[in-house]
C-alpha cells in the first residue's frame, strides 16, 4: 500500500553553497592513462620501470618481432630516456590499452619520433585497418606525423617496422583520434561527456593520495606535467603503475575549461603520505624555499599575466588567457606532525603574502573522527584556514543515520570541503544513502563544496571500488550512485528553505543476539589456541591463508566475552574475526593487522557492506609471536584488549536511520519562484509525497531514479535502469509518487 507522507516547505533560512558539487580525479584505476587521455598508445615513451610495477619495463605494451630492443644514449629529452632501436628486418607492435579501437572513416594522427643513420621507410600498420608509411630522413630525432583513416570498424594494434638492412630508433609513440576541427583529442569524447553532464561546479586534481606521494621522490610536482609531452617527467604511479602525466597541468586547466568547473589543485603541504616506507616524510630544508616557490609558481601559471615567467610559460603552452585560479589546496589526510606544521605553514604564509586572492584549503585526515580528524581541524582553526577538506567513506547505514552530522559545524569557523565520500558499494542502496547524505550536505551551508571519490575505473584495471563512472575500451557504464551526482549538479537552488517530513519515521535497526565468532586470513596461516568464550574453553583452530575462514562456536553478540592467542605460523599481515551473523546481516569484524601489518580495526557490517569504526595503532604480527586477544561484547559495547593492551572501546551507533529524506531549495528565475526538491525513498513501500505550497496551481519536472531492489547495481557494470523523467501538476502543492527504492529530483513551479 502506498504510504502518505507530508513534505511542509517552511521559509528560507539561508543561502545554499554555489559550488557544491564537483568532480575529484585522480590517476587511479587507469582513470588518466588508458582512460580520459584520449591516446592510443600504451607506454608510448618506452618509460614503464620496474619501479613502477614489478614485471614492468621499457617494452611494456610491446611486442618485438626481429632485433628491436631499449637504448637510452642520447635520448629524445632527458625525462624521456628510453627509446627503441629497430635494426631490420624488424617490428614493434603496441597493444593499446586492451587494444585500439576505431570506427570506419574516424582519422586518427600518429606522431613518432625517430632518428636514424640512413634514410628509412618506417612501416606503419594499425591491424587491418589502416597502413601508411613514414619517411624517415637522415640525422638526429625528428618528429613525424601522419594521419590514418580506418577502412572499417574494429580493433587492432599499431606496428611499426623496417625492412632489412635498416636501422632506426623510434620513441614518443602517440596515436589519437581527431576531433571535428581536424586537431588531435586530448580527452577521450564519451568520457569527457560523462563528466561534463555532472556539470561540476569544480574539479580536485591530481587526487588524492596521487598529490603527495608514496615518499619523497613521488611527490606530484606540477611543473613535470606541463609543456610538450614527450618532454614531461614520467613516474611511477602510487596506484602500482606508470603515470605518463600526458594529462597534466595543462589538462586539467583545459578539462576545467571544458567542463565549466573551476579548479581546486591538491599540492603537497611539504610532506608525503604517511602510509609510505618509513611513514611521513618531510620535504628537506634546502629544497623548501624550491618547493614553496614552485606553488606559488603554479598560481602564477594560471593566473599570472602573459608578462610573467609562468604566466609567458601558460601562453607559451597554448593558452595566453588566465584560468582564474581561486582554490588551492595544501595537503592530502596528512598526519599532522611538526614537520607538517612547520611545512604547510611555511607555504601557506607564502600563498597568503603573494597571492591573498586564493582560498587555501586544509586537510584532516582520512576520516570524519579519529586522531587526524581532530588534529587536522584543531590546525585549521590555529591557522585560520577559510576551508578544511574532509573524506568520509561510510556505509548507507552510516550515511542515513549521520544526514545531520554538519548542522553541530560551527558556522563560525572554517568551512567543509568533503573532497572524498561514497558508501562502498554500486548499488542503489548506496546512491539513495548518498542521496539522503547529500540533502543533509544541501541544507548545512557550513559545507561549501563536496566530490565523490573515486571518479572513475577501467574494469578489469581497478585499485579502488567502487567508482562513479565505470568504462571499458569500448563503452561507459554509468552507476546509479553517477545519476544521483548528475541530479544534484543538474538543479541547484539560491536558498536553502526549511522543511518538516510526516508520515515517514527513521527506523532504528536491531543488533542481532544471535551469530558465530568467525576468523579468517587473506595471506597468513594462523593457529589460534587457548580459546575461551564466556569463560568456557573451546577447541584450538587455524585458518588461512585465503579460504571461507572457520567458524569457532555460535554467541549472543551484544553478551560475549571471549579471549584467545593467535600465533602467525607464515604469510603476511594478520587476520580478522567476525562476531556476529554473515552478511548481509548486521556484524562486528574486528581486523588484526589486515594491511601493511599494522593497526587493529574495528568494522560494522550492515546489508552486507563493511564500515570502518574504529583504528588502533599497532605493530603487527611476527611469525612465531603469540598474541593474546580478549573481546568483550556488552550491548552495542565493544571492547579489544591486545596483549593486555586495551586498543578499542567503541559504542556501536543505534540511532534511526533517516531512509526517507527529503530537502527544498528555491531559485529566483525570469517567472518567479522555483522549488528544488530531492526526495529519497529508501524502503519497501512507495510513498507518495504531498509537498504543500503556497496557495496556486504548480507543475513540476521529475526524475526518477527507481531500483527494482536495494541490492541492484553492481561494481564494473552500468545500472540497467537509467532515470526516467515525467512531469506531474497539483493545486496548492503537488505530490509526487515514489516508488520502492527511489530518488527523486524536482522543480516544482507555478504553473
Ligand atoms: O579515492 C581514493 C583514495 O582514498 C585517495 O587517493 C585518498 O585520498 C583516499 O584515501
Amino acid at each position: 500500500m502506498t504510504q502518505r507522507v507530508d513534505l511542509r516547505v517552511g521559509a528560507a533560512v539561508a543561502d545554499a553553497a554555489p559550488e557544491l558539487w564537483g568532480l575529484f580525479i585522480e590517476d587511479l584505476n587507469d582513470a588518466l592513462d588508458g582512460g580520459l587521455n584520449a591516446e592510443l598508445v600504451r607506454n608510448g615513451d618506452f618509460e614503464f620501470a620496474p619501479t613502477d610495477r614489478e614485471g614492468f619495463h621499457p617494452l611494456t605494451g610491446w611486442t618485438v618481432e626481429g632485433a628491436a630492443a631499449v637504448a637510452t644514449d642520447d635520448p629524445l629529452h632527458p625525462n624521456n630516456l628510453h627509446y627503441a632501436t629497430l635494426t631490420g628486418p624488424a617490428a614493434i607492435t603496441n597493444e593499446g590499452w586492451d587494444g585500439i579501437g576505431a570506427t570506419e572513416g574516424q582519422h586518427l594522427r600518429l606522431v613518432v619520433f625517430a632518428r636514424t643513420v640512413t634514410p628509412v621507410r618506417l612501416g606503419v600498420q594499425l591491424g587491418d585497418l589502416a597502413e601508411t608509411e613514414l619517411e624517415v630522413e637522415a640525422g638526429g630525432w625528428q618528429r613525424l606525423e601522419t594521419d590514418l583513416t580506418a577502412t572499417a570498424t574494429g580493433r587492432g594494434e599499431l606496428r611499426l617496422s623496417v625492412p632489412d638492412g635498416a636501422a632506426v630508433d623510434i620513441d614518443a609513440v602517440s596515436l589519437r583520434p581527431l576531433g571535428a576541427d581536424g586537431e588531435p583529442l586530448t580527452f577521450r569524447p564519451d568520457l569527457l561527456a560523462a563528466l561534463q553532464d555532472l556539470k561540476p561546479s569544480f574539479i580536485r586534481f591530481p587526487g588524492g593520495c596521487l598529490a603527495h606521494g608514496h615518499g619523497l621522490d613521488n611527490i606530484y610536482h606540477w611543473k613535470h606535467s606541463v609543456g610538450p609531452r614527450h618532454e614531461r617527467v614520467h613516474a611511477r604511479n602510487t596506484w602500482n603503475y606508470h603515470q605518463s602525466r600526458q594529462i597534466g597541468y595543462t589538462e586539467y586547466f583545459e578539462l576545467c575549461e571544458a567542463t565549466g568547473a573551476t579548479a581546486i589543485p591538491i599540492v603537497a603541504a611539504g610532506v608525503c603520505c604517511q602510509n609510505s616506507p618509513g611513514g611521513q616524510h618531510a620535504i628537506p630544508e634546502s629544497e623548501m624555499d624550491a618547493y614553496i616557490q614552485d606553488v606559488l609558481d603554479l598560481v602564477e601559471y594560471a593566473n599570472g599575466g602573459t608578462d610573467t615567467p609562468w604566466g609567458a610559460k601558460r601562453a607559451e603552452h597554448g593558452h595566453p588567457e588566465p584560468y582564474g585560479l581561486r582554490y588551492l589546496g595544501l595537503g592530502n589526510e596528512d598526519q599532522i606532525t611538526p614537520d607538517f606544521r612547520d611545512r604547510s605553514a611555511r607555504i601557506e604564509d607564502a600563498l597568503r603574502a603573494a597571492h591573498p586572492e586564493i582560498i587555501v584549503i586544509g586537510t584532516s585526515g582520512p576520516m570524519t573522527s579519529g586522531a587526524d580528524y581532530d588534529a587536522g581541524w584543531a590546525y585549521a582553526r590555529e591557522r585560520g584556514l577559510p576551508i578544511v577538506d574532509e573524506h568520509g567513506y561510510q556505509s548507507p547505514r552510516w550515511l542515513q543515520q549521520n544526514l545531520d552530522r554538519y548542522a553541530a559545524y560551527d558556522t563560525a569557523g572554517p568551512k567543509v570541503y568533503l573532497g572524498e565520500y561514497g558508501s562502498w558499494s554500486s548499488k542503489i542502496r548506496s546512491a539513495l544513502a548518498e542521496a539522503a547524505y547529500m540533502i543533509g550536505l544541501e541544507r548545512n551551508p557550513v559545507v561549501r563544496l563536496a566530490s565523490y571519490a573515486p571518479l572513475l575505473a577501467r574494469v578489469g584495471h581497478s585499485q579502488w571500488t567502487p567508482d562513479l563512472i565505470y568504462f571499458t575500451a569500448e563503452d561507459v557504464r554509468l552507476t546509479a550512485p553517477y545519476y544521483v551526482q548528475r541530479a544534484f549538479a543538474a538543479e541547484r537552488g539560491e536558498r536553502i528553505h526549511e522543511v518538516e517530513l510526516e508520515g515517514a519515521q527513521p527506523v532504528a535497526r536491531e543488533l542481532p543476539k544471535e551469530g558465530a565468532v568467525a576468523v579468517k586470513s587473506n595471506r597468513a596461516a594462523i593457529a589460534f589456541s587457548d580459546i575461551t568464550i564466556d569463560g568456557n574453553p573451546i577447541c584450538d583452530a587455524r585458518t588461512g591463508p585465503g579460504g571461507d575462514g572457520v567458524v569457532l562456536a555460535q554467541i549472543d553478540p551484544t553478551a560475549t566475552e571471549l579471549s584467545f592467542t593467535a600465533v602467525r605460523e607464515s604469510g603476511t599481515d594478520g587476520f580478522g574475526i567476525r562476531l556476529g551473523p554473515a552478511d548481509p546481516h548486521t556484524h562486528i569484524r574486528v581486523d588484526f593487522a589486515p594491511w601493511q601489518n599494522k593497526n587493529t580495526s574495528v568494522f560494522r557490517h550492515d546489508d552486507g557492506i563493511g564500515n570502518h569504526e574504529s583504528d588502533h595503532l599497532w605493530t603487527g604480527m611476527e611469525d612465531g609471536v603469540p598474541v593474546h586477544v580478549r573481546i568483550k561484547l556488552d550491548g552495542p559495547r565493544v571492547q579489544v584488549w591486545v596483549d593486555g593492551e586495551p586498543h578499542h572501546d567503541h559504542t556501536l551507533d543505534t540511532r534511526p536511520e533517516h531512509r526517507v529524506a527529503a530537502g527544498v531549495l528555491s531559485r529566483t528565475v525570469p517567472d518567479g519562484l522555483e522549488y528544488v526538491t530531492r526526495l529519497v525513498n529508501a524502503e519497501d513501500t512507495p510513498k507518495t509525497v504531498h509537498i504543500a505550497l503556497d496557495p496556486g496551481a504548480y507543475t513540476a519536472d521529475i526524475e526518477l531514479l527507481t531500483g527494482t531492489g536495494p541490492d541492484e547495481g553492481a561494481l564494473f557494470e552500468a545500472f540497467p535502469a537509467p532515470p526516467t523523467r515525467t512531469q506531474t501538476k497539483g493545486d496548492n502543492g503537488i505530490a509526487i509518487t515514489l516508488p520502492p527504492w527511489t530518488f527523486a529530483s524536482a522543480v516544482i513551479r507555478p504553473a
